[in-house]
Formats: structure tokens, sequence, C-alpha cells
């Protein structure tokens, strides 16, 4: 959503169709904008299934007066990744509340509610247009709008009662003809945050918070008796609900108002273009932004039950650059960031790592460490990639800390509802840090008092403002939905913290050092991996072409490689792929294997290197013609078999080495079945909702 001043409509469409491409990896199935219109109060949609491509050409092609200019306009936008009802024109967002759209809303989110709602407002008289539960918000709105005798209720006071009757989670944008030129704003558990532009330096650097008051508080629905056979509600008493703010309005160092321009997204992303001064809202936040001010509400008031909520929120300085987000001389955001490992791992590592004195720091971490060192087990909780990259450093959080370690999937973990105690560490992975499901599992946990740590890619997201303390993988931005940095980031990221939970133990001083070395050459070994591209893209062309099914197998450390290549592989390739624990191959695996079973194993030499091998003779006895991967001097492998050579490393690094080659594979597989590499289908990167 924008809050623009003095623009064109082309101008405003072509803002927002960019912030939206730039959002397009958070959902794609449609995409749509609503905009103003010639005439005061009435409003213009663009709408289209599919990507913003596809809605440019559209609004490109549509007789508009692409010239009439705005001395301020609110607009909004969305890219919607389908939850209820399948992607059409209908149920694209912006929703509006009736035909003329008096209330036009777009959402993130899930209303777990929304069918009771549809069911209220149809029975009162109400169509619905779509299968979404956004419209039924947009509709809830106007009818409790309308129950107002006299219409005088501000537009976030309507918000927090509309708020009130909605569970499940979400981000809003409200946009309305009764109160031109503002838009109110508001989330619960899904991300959302505010950009502010100015020519001038901002006089205030943060916003203060409004608490609804007692008697201030909006009277819920439910408090609301019918008035009428006919079934209006009965207006909330109109008075208390008036609340003025304290907010401040912003002003230039000089004192005086100035001109100001905001933009609401999901993700910094959509608005870094226009400004790097962005806001996080927190959950239970209302923003209203009206006449180039910005105030912010809260739902609730600052009691004395449940915790106490800051009362200002700080206006914050972003420091990634448009560049980092641009694919530059790459096909694809996801190849760009397979070829960014090099360097984002040591963007990981930059200033955490001395490799001098073989030292850690993390500055995120240091006052927790002796809490983290007396728990009683380690508990990791993640999804997807993320739940990888804990597999992958299990073991060296076993060998290295001697605390016990369960790794767990955050939806398992919540269904189970899993004994937590107070003296037990959870640490949550996750690149964006607004996976809901890992979301609703660090709450859990915080609830019981666990002491709660993230390890997150996005600075200012949900899992790291909540968490009690972490380390951001500075991996950089991640679009492709496929992760691929993140992951190797993660991994460095766990076992750093590993590596410092350590750092007091004199018996495991040979062992730290050799990792930390084995660290230090890792960003060159890196760049050799991806020197063998051609070799992947042959494989991805060649034997592996045309296969519909391709298991990867290996054991210890590189189990975690399996798993991740697999996921890669179905994720872009949509062939079936699937990861095997070597040890477990006796145990079902091998009535898959024959002649026609693509396999690749991973055989890089540590420890578990005999085993690995009496695998691959299992396998190779029953006809099976593996892919091996394995180090560069390995010459134990038989003559004719096809190997993917990787450098040599500490065992517990080696699955960093061993998961690229198998990224590119999946690339390769994709690209060359002419699938949506960074987009595929049914997937999204960040799943906001359970
Ligand atoms: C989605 C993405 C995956 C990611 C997973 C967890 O499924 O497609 O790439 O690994 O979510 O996301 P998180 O942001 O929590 O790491």
């Amino acid at each position: 959503c924008s809050y623009l001043q003095d623009k064109d409509r082309k101008t405003i469409c072509d803002i927002l169709c960019n912030g939206l491409a730039r959002q397009e990896y958070r959902g794609y199935d449609s995409a749509g904008i609503g905009i103003d219109g010639d005439k005061p109060g009435e409003m213009m949609f663009f709408k289209e299934v599919g990507k913003v491509a596809g809605l440019r050409k559209k609004i490109a092609e549509a007789s508009v007066d692409t010239s009439k200019t705005f001395l301020s306009q609110v607009s909004i936008a969305h890219t919607r990744w389908a939850t209820h009802g399948p992607p059409s024109i209908a149920n694209c967002h912006p929703l509006k509340s009736d035909p003329k759209a008096e209330f036009t809303v777009v959402h993130n989110g899930i209303v777990t509610n929304a069918a009771a709602l549809r069911l209220l407002l149809q029975k009162r008289g109400f169509r619905f247009e779509s299968e979404t539960d956004t419209e039924a918000v947009a509709i809830l709105t106007k009818y409790i709008y309308d129950s107002q005798p006299d219409k005088r209720i501000s537009f976030p006071d309507l918000i927090k009662t509309v708020l009130k009757e909605l569970e499940g989670s979400f981000a809003f944008v409200f946009k309305s003809c009764h109160y031109p030129n503002e838009v109110v704003t508001a989330r619960r558990g899904s991300p959302l945050l505010i950009g502010v532009k100015t020519e001038k330096k901002l006089k205030v650097d943060f916003v203060d918070v409004e608490f609804a008051g007692p008697e201030g508080d909006a009277k819920s629905l439910d408090a609301l008796a019918p008035t009428s056979p006919g079934g209006l509600l009965a207006p909330p008493s109109a008075g208390p609900n008036l609340l003025r703010t304290q907010s401040r309005a912003f002003m230039s160092e000089d004192g005086m108002p100035q001109p100001i321009e905001f933009f609401v997204a999901s993700d910094a992303s959509a608005i870094i273009e226009h400004t790097k001064r962005v806001l996080y809202l927190e959950d239970d936040d209302i923003a209203h932004i009206a006449e180039g001010e910005l105030h912010i509400h809260r739902l609730r008031r600052n009691d004395g039950d449940g915790p106490q909520v800051a009362t200002h929120r700080m206006i914050e300085t972003l420091e990634i650059e448009l560049a980092e987000i641009m694919k530059g001389k790459f096909d694809h955001f996801m190849q760009k960031e397979i070829y960014e490992q090099p360097e984002s791992v040591v963007n990981t590592m930059r200033g955490r790592v001395n490799f001098d004195q073989n030292v850690i720091t993390l500055g995120g971490l240091r006052a927790y460490l002796p809490i983290i060192r007396r728990g009683r087990r380690i508990v990791f909780c993640a999804c997807g990639t993320s739940y990888h990259s804990a597999i992958a450093t299990r073991a060296i959080f076993e060998e290295l800390t001697e605390i016990p370690v369960s790794v767990e999937l955050a939806s398992d973990f919540l269904d189970r509802k899993t004994p937590i105690f107070r003296d037990d560490v959870c640490v949550f992975v996750s690149q964006s840090g607004e996976t809901a499901d890992t979301i609703l599992a660090l709450r859990y946990c915080l609830e019981r008092g666990a002491l709660c740590v993230g390890i997150v890619n996005t600075v200012g997201s949900t899992i790291s403002r909540e968490t009690h303390c972490g380390v951001h993988i500075n991996a950089g931005p991640e679009i492709g939905v496929a992760s691929t940095k993140a992951y190797t980031s993660q991994y460095i990221a766990l076992l750093m913290v590993a590596l410092q939970l350590s750092e007091d133990r004199l018996s495991l001083m040979n062992r730290r050092t050799q990792i930390i070395e084995g660290l230090h050459a890792l960003p060159g070994q890196i760049r050799k991996v991806l020197d063998n591209d051609k070799s992947l893209q042959d494989l991805a062309t060649g034997v592996l072409a045309n296969q519909r099914s391709l298991l990867l197998m290996g054991r210890g450390y590189q189990y975690a490689t399996c798993l991740e290549g697999a996921l890669k592989i179905k994720e872009i390739s949509y062939m079936h792929s699937e990861g095997i624990l070597a040890g477990e191959l006796k145990h079902g695996p091998l009535a898959l294997i024959d002649e026609n079973m693509p396999v690749i194993i991973i055989m890089t030499q540590d420890s578990l290197y005999p085993k690995v091998q009496s695998a691959f003779s299992q396998i190779t006895a029953r006809k099976a013609q593996p892919i091996v991967v394995c180090n560069e001097n390995d010459d134990a492998i038989p003559k004719g078999v096809k190997t993917i050579r990787v450098p040599k490393t500490v065992d517990c690094l080696q699955g960093i080495l061993n998961i690229i080659p198998l990224q590119l594979l999946s690339y390769h597989l994709a690209v060359r079945n002419g699938f949506d590499v960074d987009f595929p289908r049914n997937l999204a990167k960040s799943v906001t909702t359970e």
C-alpha cells in the first residue's frame, strides 16, 4: 500500500507493480491493485491471475487517464497465494465490501472464523462475490460502519471493532471512500512494516503508541444486540470510541511539517527503492495514516495481565541495497543465490570468527551463554530447509556441548503439544523469521518459560523480535523460493553457536581449532564446487533427464544433505525425490533398487565412509548405477562410476560443500524442464499461514 503525494496515475501504478514484483516470491497465484478513480470516492481495480507481469499488461491495455495527478492518494495492491478458493479474478485482492467499494481490503494470513462471519453476514443480506476469508472482513467492516447512526466513528476505531471479531492470523490494509486519503493497517501474526519517506531529516525517529483506554475500547460484536428483526447491530457508544491520538506528526528538523509519503508492505524488499526508513508493527498494532501523519493504536490496554507492550515504535534504517535483491547477470534468483555462497558464508562469519585466535564471538548470545550451558536439553524447531540445517548440525552440537539435542518440525511439535520446561533451550531456525508454524512453536515455548533463541536471516522479523536472543545469519535477502544460501549460512551460524558454547572446554581445543580452520578455507572451496557447474548441467540434461524419481543416500552428517538435496529437487523440478539414511537401506528402500532407479550416494571421506561403501556395494549388487558424491582425491571409487567431486573439509563442514552440487543439479533439472525456478507451483517463500 502506498500513501503518495503529488503523483500521476501512471507513476502510482508503476510504484505498486514494482513493489508487487519484488514480493512475488511470497505469493504469485494472482495480483491486483486498487487505486482512486476519476470521481471522488470512486475506485478502480485491476486484477489478473498469475504473475505481476500479466497485471502490468492489463493496466497498460486499459483505457484510463494515466496522466491524472493526485495531490495525495492511497492505493493498495496484493499478490496472492491461495488459501480460500482457487486462483481467480474473483478471489484476487483487493477485495471490496460492495459493488461501490465502500471498504477495500488486502490481507495476508488466514481468518479462521471467516466461515462463521460469512454466515452471519449472509443472514443479514450481504452477498459475497469471492470465496475468500478477506471478503468477509471487508463486508464486516461495512456492516459495522453502517450500524453507526451518525457515521462519526474514526477509521482506526472502526477497524478496532472489526479486528475484535477476527480469529487467526493477518496483516491487513483497509481503504475506504468514507475516509478519503486515509489508510488503516493492522497485524496479528503476519509481518507488516511501514516505510517513511521524506525529503528532509525527520525530527522524531519514533512513533508513540496509543493504547485503548478502559472505556475507550470499542465494543465487541458479541456485545452488540440486533436492534431490529432486520438484524442491524446496535451502534457502539460513539463518544468514547473517538480516541484522540497522542502520536507525533512528522516534522523536519526546522520544526515545519513536511511532505511525507508512506509505504506499507509485508517485506522490506517491496519498498526499499523508495525509502530505507522503516517501522515494524507489532501484533495488535493498528496504524493509521492520514494527512501526512502516522498514528499507532493498540487493540488492548497495557494492563497487568499479559506482557507489557512497548509504548513506541522506532523508525529503523535498513541496511540492504536494492542491488542485493536484483538478479544481476543471472537468469534466476535461485542461481544468483547459489553463486553468492562464497560471499554469503563470509558474511555470516564476518566479525564473529577470529581466525588468528580461534575465537568465536556471537554478540547476540553472549549474555545468555551461561543459561544455555546449564540448559537440560536443546530443542531445535523449524520447517523445510531450516529444519534440515538443524539436522545437519545436531551431531556437532551433541559432540561439542554434550547437551542432549532434539530436532523438531514445528508443525509436528505443536500437534504433539511437546512437553517444554523452564530449563529447556529452544532454538528457532528460520530464513524469513515469519513462518507461521515456527512462530506458533516459539510462542508455545515462551509461554512455558523456556529460553528461546532465534537463528534468523530477516532482521526485524517476528522470530527475530520475539526470541530472547539469537544470531542473524546475515546471508542477505533470499528471493528464490527454494532456499540455498540461507541453508549454508544457517548451517554455519548453528556451528558457530556450538563452537561458542564449547569455548571453555580444554579437551575440545584441537577439535575446535580444526573446525575453525575448516571455516577459513570454506569460501575458496565453495568456489571450486561452483566451477563444476557444467558437469552438473550435463547430468541434468543427460542421465537424469526424463527420470521420474531420484533417491539420495548417505549417513551421519550427510543424512541432512540427502534430505535437503531431495527437497531441492522435488521443490523446483517436480521430480519425486527422497533422502534416505543409508543405515535404513535394508529396512525398506532396498526394495526400490534396480537398474532403472536413479540413485545419488554421498560418500565423502569421514568416519562413516566404510559403512557408506558397504551401502554402495549393496545397491550396485542389485544393478543400480549410482552417481557418487565423493572427495576430489578419492581413488577408491570403482572406474566407470559417475562421480561428483568436491573438495575435502572437516567432517562437520562437509555437508556445506556437498549440498551445493545438489542445489545446482536441482536448478538445471528445473531449467531443462522449463519450470519456473524462482516460483515453483503451489509453494511460497514465506509460509505465513498454518
Ligand atoms: C517454505 C520455503 C522453504 C523454507 C521453509 C521454512 O517452505 O519454501 O524454502 O525452508 O518455508 O521457511 P523459513 O523462512 O522459516 O526458513
